[in-house]
């Protein structure tokens, strides 16, 4: 495995690896769901290319990007274990050299949902990752369909322009109580922590409602929040039940829904989804 800093590295390495290559872009302090996306990468391409790098344009004015957690110790050994070949790990004026000044937007699926709450977060993502698939060229790029919305957006960008790759979703990973895995668990104490499946509940309630014949969107949200508000640690900032491509929160789900939330749990802002199709 290949660790290099700079972008003439990383397109030299590329050059010289025949044959396929997949990317997951990450922002380190890896864990069982971002080893699933390194392992489904191996098993689909020759080359594995990951990317370690917090993405300073993605985080709000109020939110703490210095304090994001980090171990790159760690997330290399992870790595390795998992098989990749080729781990990027930029400094910031590697990605952002002074004068930096152009910017991916995508419209109306970043308005709504996490965009609503963090307006400047999906030009942050659209951007960095469009220069991530620029200096990997990959094949195909893999993602968690955790960060649901996040999906849909690079899909969009990848669509719209003309990104020659595939984008592959991975399934969410959970702890053995529904709590899907999170970087940003690492914030909830042990009594936070003991609240947090809490969103999977919710999740489960509405999945099962839904499977049983419940196909009303606001009744659907309905009992994502009552099974929320249950939980006295739990604030919620939103639940939904959206299109799954357009992200418009539904009146009939009938035709599929994916269902979400955000939720406050002490220090921590969770979010979790289902798809149902
Ligand atoms: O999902 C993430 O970790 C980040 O949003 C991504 C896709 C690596 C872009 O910084």
């Amino acid at each position: 495995m290949q660790v290099v800093e700079t972008i003439s590295e990383v397109r030299r390495i590329r050059r010289e690896g025949q044959g396929s290559w997949g990317l997951v872009p990450t922002m380190g302090y890896l864990h069982r769901g971002h080893a699933a996306l390194v392992e489904q990468a191996r098993k689909e391409n020759d080359h594995v290319g990951v990317s370690i790098f917090v993405n300073p344009t993605q985080f709000g004015p109020t939110e703490d990007l210095a304090a994001y957690p980090r171990n790159l110790e760690r997330d290399l050994a992870l790595l390795a274990e998992a098989g990749a070949d080729l781990v990027w790990t930029p400094p910031v004026e590697e990605v952002y050299p002074a004068g930096f000044q152009t910017y991916v937007t995508v419209e109306d699926v970043t308005k709504v949902l996490e965009g609503a709450a963090r307006p400047t977060h999906f030009r942050g993502v659209a951007t960095v990752v469009a220069k991530l698939f620029n200096v990997f060229q990959p094949d195909r790029a893999y993602f968690g369909q955790k960060d649901a919305q996040q999906v849909v957006v690079i899909r969009q960008m990848a669509r719209d322009l003309n990104f020659p790759l595939e984008i592959v979703v991975c399934p969410i990973v959970r702890e053995a109580d529904g709590l899907a895995l999170s970087s940003r668990n690492v914030y909830l104490t042990p009594e936070q922590r003991a609240a947090a499946p809490v969103l999977y509940r919710a999740l489960c309630a509405a999945r099962d409602a839904w499977q049983a014949g419940e196909h009303d969107g606001e009744r659907l949200r309905g009992i994502l929040r009552r099974v929320l508000t249950a939980e006295p640690l739990a604030q919620p900032h939103y639940v939904s039940a959206a299109d799954p491509r357009t992200l418009a929160e539904l009146g009939d789900a009938s035709r599929g829904v994916l269902l979400s939330m955000a939720v406050r749990v002490g220090k921590a802002r969770l979010i979790d989804n289902i798809l149902l199709a």
